[in-house]
């Protein structure tokens, strides 16, 4: 962000120790699953927007609708969008996640031309024989199996989503009663996922065989650590029964 001159309009809040700040508290919270709570309490204190320091640089947090507005819908001018420098290393200069302007939108565009609903219906039959095949391989005549839990974003106020803990998927289909820049699970803006529609396609495929070919049973908790996504501490194994006309 730009920065300002005055430190009068600096937004509350304190950069801790040098170097480390917040970040060991931050990283902890992630690590026992109480980051929300950690969160919500630093939302509490200073309000929806404060500054602090994480992973050695000076930070402000911004919290709530127009907040992610605000990061969604800006250009270059007013946010870079600059990744870390280990992720640069990996990905490269000039990865769709460091461009901006006209070159993001060459690239975004190219990847839409196979992403696009209309080409996706073309490949609605390739994901069912991957996804058979798949379960064929690795789930069949096993009665233990560890799955992964995808990382979900959390949409917990109660002013957007009513009881936000409640498990109810359904609420996020309600697309036209949800406020802009609130159901953020795939982003929003210029930078608004663009495999959003084809990760749809494969998770409805994936799901519509494993309730209507199996079912389980829990072996554990479901407790989870961010680590910094989302990973189920006991691995979450299940037990599966398939069920009877296979
Ligand atoms: C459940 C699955 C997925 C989730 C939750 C997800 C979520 C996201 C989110 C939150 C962003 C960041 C948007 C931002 O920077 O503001 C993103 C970007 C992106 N996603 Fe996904 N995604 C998923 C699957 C996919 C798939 C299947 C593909 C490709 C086939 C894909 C390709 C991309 C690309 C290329 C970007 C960068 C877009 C840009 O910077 O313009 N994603 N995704």
């Amino acid at each position: 962000m730009k920065k300002r001159r005055s430190s009068k309009r600096l937004p509350p809040g304190s950069l801790g120790l040098p170097f480390i700040g917040q970040s060991l508290g931050l990283l902890r919270a992630m690590r026992a699953n109480t980051a929300e709570k950690w969160l919500e309490q630093r939302i509490k204190r200073y309000g929806p927007i404060s500054k602090l320091s994480l992973f050695g640089k000076p930070t402000v947090f911004v919290y709530g609708q127009a907040a992610n507005k605000l990061v969604f819908a800006s250009d270059s001018s007013m946010i870079s969008n600059k990744q870390v420098k280990s992720i640069r290393m990996i990905l490269g200069d000039r990865n769709i996640l460091e461009l901006s302007g006209q070159d993001h939108k060459r690239i975004r565009d190219a990847l839409m031309m196979f992403l696009k609903p209309e080409s996706l219906k073309v490949y609605v039959g390739k994901i069912d024989e991957e996804v058979r095949k798949h379960l064929q391989m690795h789930w069949q005549g096993k009665q233990e199996i560890t799955i992964f839990w995808v990382a979900s974003m959390t949409h917990n106020d109660d002013t957007i989503f009513p009881e936000p803990w409640k498990f109810d998927p359904s609420r996020f289909e309600k697309q036209a009663s949800i406020p802009p820049y609130c159901f953020v699970a795939f982003g929003g803006g210029a930078r608004i996922c663009p495999g959003y529609e084809f990760a749809r396609i494969e998770t409805l495929v994936t799901i519509h065989y494993l309730v209507t070919r199996y079912t389980w049973k829990l072996c554990s908790d479901n407790f989870f650590r961010r680590d910094p996504m989302p990973v189920p501490s006991k691995g979450l194994p299940i037990k599966i029964v398939p069920r009877k006309f296979m």
